[in-house]
């Protein structure tokens, strides 16, 4: 059982916090419940009364029970704000303490979770972006919102996760000790393989996923590697330890390294299949032939996952993901050959494409082992879909022993 304080800030997507509050009471969780006074306008003070049993105030001076607010407030587990609207998140940025729901999150030590919930221009503002990367860099979990239709009538990104998929991330949030003990190496973006001091060959990945993996192992409990190629330094989770990688043979290095004594290893980077065989020490000239055509040679690169499925010294859990494009019954095929190719125990099958995969975006992953058998299916949001994967991994990891 975990003590959960759940903020509601004033947006419409409220009405739905109330069937992730009940959800989590009857996972045997103790829910304290602050909404911001200008939430009462969609869900009010009664509601979460009787949802919860407990009193609920939204003022700073609403007393007499603030001794009470402040022994929750100390006690917490995890203060998770659903919805988060852009108005909170400037003052979770600013460290304001203007209603009670901001003065908690400024004072307790728990962990926080937001689950932002906006008109895609607030979301996409520049002053929001902001205010999403100091949270982050701060520890403060900030999971995206999903694409959708909004209250306003248009489609975009800002609508809030499903309540079903926003319990599942708390739940798993929730669970720590599922990896704790553990060592947990994961690898994340897309590796640059250098043509000369200026020029690179790369690839489309964000690394959001291999990050979204990092923080929902870190979460478990798990004492987490993250090994990086060219990941956007906002979006590089807090409290693990992170290696620096930015083409595959560094990658291959830092994964040899890293992957001693390692529970579960995770290959999340795209990681080049090839680089230039010479890479030229001064910037390659537009002159001569090459004006009309640079053939350039490659080499491959080294293939990390299957060398660490080769190469084994202990009994570690070995994942590997697999890129693909094409339709769904083409692209699991696929998927399922690359597992039993590479040797990797378990393999997760991403659909990637031109719009698919890559960057800020929803996903689907399926899971299959060497046989080719599906173990899994997860779809939602990166952050969703990876806490739900760490969760079957951990669970994969401890019906091992
Ligand atoms: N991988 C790796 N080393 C490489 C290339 C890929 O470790 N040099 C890993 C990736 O991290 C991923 C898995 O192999 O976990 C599959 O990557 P993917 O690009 O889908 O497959 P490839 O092996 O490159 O095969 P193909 O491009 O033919 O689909």
């Amino acid at each position: 059982m975990a003590r959960v304080i759940v903020g509601v800030c004033g947006g419409i997507a409220a009405y739905k916090t109330p069937l992730v509050v009940r959800a989590l009471m009857r996972h045997g969780h103790e829910v304290s419940v602050i909404p911001t006074p200008a939430s009462t306008s969609f869900v009010g003070v009664a509601t979460w009364e009787a949802l919860t049993g407990r009193r609920v105030a939204t003022g700073v001076f609403d007393h007499p029970w603030q001794v009470e607010h402040v022994e929750v407030t100390r006690t917490a587990d995890l203060i998770a704000v659903i919805p988060a609207t852009a108005n909170t998140l400037a003052g979770m940025r600013a460290g304001l303490a203007d209603n009670l729901l901001l003065s908690t999150i400024l004072s307790a030590d728990a962990p926080v979770i937001a689950f932002p919930a906006m008109h895609t221009n607030m979301w996409t503002n520049p002053a929001t972006r902001d205010n999403v990367e100091a949270l982050r860099a701060r520890g403060v979990d900030v999971v995206d919102p999903v694409d959708g239709d909004l209250s306003s009538g248009d489609r975009g990104i800002g609508r809030m996760p499903d309540p079903d998929d926003i319990v599942d991330h708390l739940l798993a949030r929730l669970s720590p000790g599922l990896l704790s003990g553990r060592r947990v190496v994961i690898s994340a973006g897309g590796t640059r393989e250098p043509l000369d001091p200026v020029r690179f060959l790369g690839n489309r990945s964000s690394g959001r996923m291999g990050c979204a993996l990092a923080r929902a192992a870190r979460d478990l409990g798990a004492s987490v590697v993250l090994v990086h190629a060219n990941v956007e330094a906002g979006l590089l989770p807090r409290g693990v330890e992170l290696v620096s990688a930015p083409c595959a043979e560094r990658m291959a290095q830092a994964m040899r390294r890293h992957r001693q004594g390692a529970d579960l290893v995770v290959m999340a980077a795209a990681v080049a299949d090839y680089r230039p065989r010479h890479r030229a020490q001064t910037k390659i000239k537009k002159e001569g032939a090459q004006a009309r055509c640079l053939v350039v040679e490659l080499e491959p690169t080294t293939d990390i996952l299957a060398e660490l499925s080769t190469i084994r010294e202990a009994d570690e859990l070995i994942v590997g993901f697999a890129a693909e494009t094409g339709d769904h019954r083409s692209f699991l095929d696929l998927g399922k050959e690359k597992a039993r190719r590479k040797g990797a125990d378990l393999v997760a099958i991403n659909k990637v494409g031109n719009s698919e995969g890559f960057g800020d975006v929803d996903t689907q992953v399926f899971l299959v082992d060497q046989q080719g058998t599906l173990l899994g299916d997860f779809s939602g949001t990166k952050d969703v879909v990876a806490s739900a994967l760490m969760t079957t991994l951990a669970d994969r990891l401890s019906a091992r022993v």
